[in-house]
């Protein structure tokens, strides 16, 4: 998907983070226009239930976002869309430390702890830093 689904991507960013760190429109179609950036889309029948945005620079990618759809949770969706992104080099990705179900989803996927930034979201809590080698 290209940067047309950039108003997409942020109408499911705004319902799965809501209250969050929500990524506009805007914002979305720079990450796209980025070198190196890619996004999938998770459908269930017609209706979009979650994408996975990731950046890959030679063999390291990065997981910027990813969002399930609220009516569309705990069928495995988080996973598939993780698993779509592993298996090619490195992988790594900040977390929420509060954020036990993603964190839960990673240590699944085989991400393990790697480091921590303080601070690193607006409200001042800290993230995780998790990576999987798995290529
Ligand atoms: C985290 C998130 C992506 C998970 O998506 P999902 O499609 O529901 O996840 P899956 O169904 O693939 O779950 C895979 C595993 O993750 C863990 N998990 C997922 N949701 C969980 C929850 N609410 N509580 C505890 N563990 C959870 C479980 O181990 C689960 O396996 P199981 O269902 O066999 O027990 C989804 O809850 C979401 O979009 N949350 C808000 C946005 C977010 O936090 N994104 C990640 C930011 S880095």
């Amino acid at each position: 998907m290209g940067i047309e689904c950039a108003p997409l991507l942020a109408a499911l960013h705004e319902v799965t983070f809501c209250g969050g760190e929500v990524w506009d429109a805007t914002s979305f179609a720079a990450l796209l226009s980025g070198h190196g950036t890619e996004v999938t889309l998770a459908l269930m029948g017609k209706d979009p239930a979650g994408f996975i945005l990731s950046r890959t620079v030679l063999d390291e990618t990065e997981i910027l976002t990813l969002a399930v759809h609220p009516d569309f949770r705990r069928r495995g969706i988080g996973k598939s869309l993780v698993r779509s992104v592993q298996g090619k080099g490195k992988v790594f990705l900040e977390v929420a430390v509060c954020n036990t179900p993603a964190l839960a989803l990673y240590v699944q996927c085989g991400f393990v702890k790697a480091g921590l930034r303080r601070g690193y979201y607006r409200d001042g809590s800290d993230a995780q830093v998790l990576v999987s080698n798995d290529a």
